[in-house]
């Protein structure tokens, strides 16, 4: 019996292929749809639709599964690096040690900033968004380095690709630093990616900066848990912005500004906000109850998510962490305590139980990020400075793809039909 897809539309039947990948849901290979029967599919929020063929990043949301290139998240997290997940998701495959030091050395080289983009930071007001500025800045790049930009030339693109990686912690440091009134740190290449953008962000010229082992290890793996997502609403926007052939550097620009609602990348900063809101263990009730009631806007933040309807494996790997990291840095931080009880009403709430709502991986970073010293302001830079190496690996992919064509969704459309102009006098 043919695997393909059938459906009765009219008195007309018509058969699709169903492809399969190598794990995960079958796909009804829709591409003829339009062309035969003269319909669309409708499907606004991409609940049901795969946009694109991937061999990058793998996520079971039933089981809490998250794969890169098939190694699981929770190995990556415990025994990898930042700098080798990155090399991974770039070429398919783990480093050995002597390509893991060169990829290391080759992103270190390209930390610097032409030093005239420190100007475009100045045209931001002192309370601006570091995102806002992150949007600009990174687009900025574009008009800088044009020596990379051919994106039919594989070597163009890895180039940019690594700029990227390599910026974006330069970038989001000097955003701090404008935020603050201190002067922009430099680069020290001796020092890791990590430990690297700390000193950046909490050094200052005055005075040596010692890299605390501990806050490095933890951010380095926090920066593994955000790599990559798969297909998520970001990673998207930088397909489809890449998809016209447009600026990689532009491209990665719009990932960042999507990145920035409140519903996607944004949610780590919502997340602290709502616990200090909550601020103590006894007002939790009050806000399960206002997250549950239908006429208020409220939401758990760091809460659900479109493809885990289970614990999300990062949620857990960052759990672990928030406890290491407060014991370490003797931070007795009574939000962390909020947060657990959170949790644990949610997941016992029938509700919570009923639509399948877990923390996510915003529940908990906040609470690292802010005993390490960060504002709630960076908790989205530094997704975004993470996630740029997902965005550039999936970039890369979707150029690379000799069948790729630009992004064009069609729609249901709802508007007046055709009517008769009335020209200003006559209205
Ligand atoms: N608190 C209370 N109710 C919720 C929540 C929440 N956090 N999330 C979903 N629901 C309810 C929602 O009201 C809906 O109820 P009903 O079926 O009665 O209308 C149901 O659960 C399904 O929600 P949805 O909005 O249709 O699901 P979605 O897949 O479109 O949205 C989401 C996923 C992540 C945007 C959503 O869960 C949410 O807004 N969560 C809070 C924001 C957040 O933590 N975002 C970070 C996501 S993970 C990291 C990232 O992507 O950057």
């Amino acid at each position: 019996m043919s695997n393909d897809a059938r459906l009765i539309a009219g008195n007309e039947e018509y058969s699709y292929p169903v492809l399969s990948g190598s794990v995960g849901p079958d796909v009804i290979d829709i591409r003829k749809l339009y062309a035969q029967t003269g319909m669309f599919t409708y499907d606004p929020g991409f609940t049901s639709t795969a946009s694109c063929e991937s061999a990058l990043t793998y996520i079971d949301g039933d089981e809490g599964v998250l794969l890169h290139r098939g190694f699981s998240i929770e190995e990556l997290s415990e025994n990898s690096s930042f700098m080798e997940v990155s090399y991974l998701l770039l070429n398919g495959e783990l480093p050995s040690s002597a390509e893991l030091d060169e990829f290391s050395r080759t992103i270190t080289r390209h930390t610097m900033l032409h030093e005239q983009l420190a100007t475009f930071y100045r045209g931001f007001r002192r309370d601006a968004h570091p995102m806002a500025i992150m949007c600009g800045v990174v687009g900025a790049l574009s008009a800088f380095y044009h020596d990379s930009t051919d994106i039919s030339d594989p070597v163009h693109r890895k180039i940019s690709s690594h700029r990227l990686i390599a910026k974006m912690p330069t970038i989001a440091a000097m955003a701090y630093k404008y935020s603050v009134g201190q002067p922009f740190v430099y680069p020290d290449n001796s020092l890791s990616y990590t430990g690297n953008f700390l000193r950046m962000t909490f050094g200052v010229p005055a005075e040596p900066y010692v890299v605390n082992p501990v806050v490095e290890q933890a951010l380095d793996r926090i920066f593994i848990l955000h790599a990559d997502h798969e297909q998520n609403a970001s990673t998207s926007t930088v397909r489809l912005a890449g998809s016209s052939g447009a600026n990689p550097f532009a491209c990665i620009a719009a990932g960042i500004a999507c990145l920035w609602g409140p519903a996607h990348g944004g949610a780590n900063e919502a997340a602290l906000n709502m616990l200090k809101e909550i601020g103590t263990p006894d007002k939790i009730p009050h806000y399960i109850e206002r997250a549950k009631d239908k006429n208020d806007p409220f939401r758990l933040m760091g809460f659900g998510h479109r493809v885990y309807k289970n614990y999300d494996p990062r949620a857990t790997v960052m759990q672990k962490t928030v406890r290491e990291v407060l014991t370490a840095l003797k931070v007795n931080d009574p939000i962390f305590e909020v947060a657990l009880q959170l949790e644990e009403m949610a997941l016992n709430d029938p509700y919570f139980i009923e639509k399948k709502l877990f923390p996510n991986v915003d529940f908990y970073s906040g609470i690292i990020l802010s005993a390490i010293g960060f504002p709630t302001t960076m908790f989205t830079v530094l997704f975004a400075l993470a996630r740029t190496v997902g965005w550039v690996a999936q970039w890369n992919e979707m150029i690379s793809d000799p069948g790729q064509k630009i992004g064009r969704p069609r729609q249901l459309y709802t508007g007046p039909t055709a009517r008769e102009y009335v020209p200003l006098d006559n209205r």
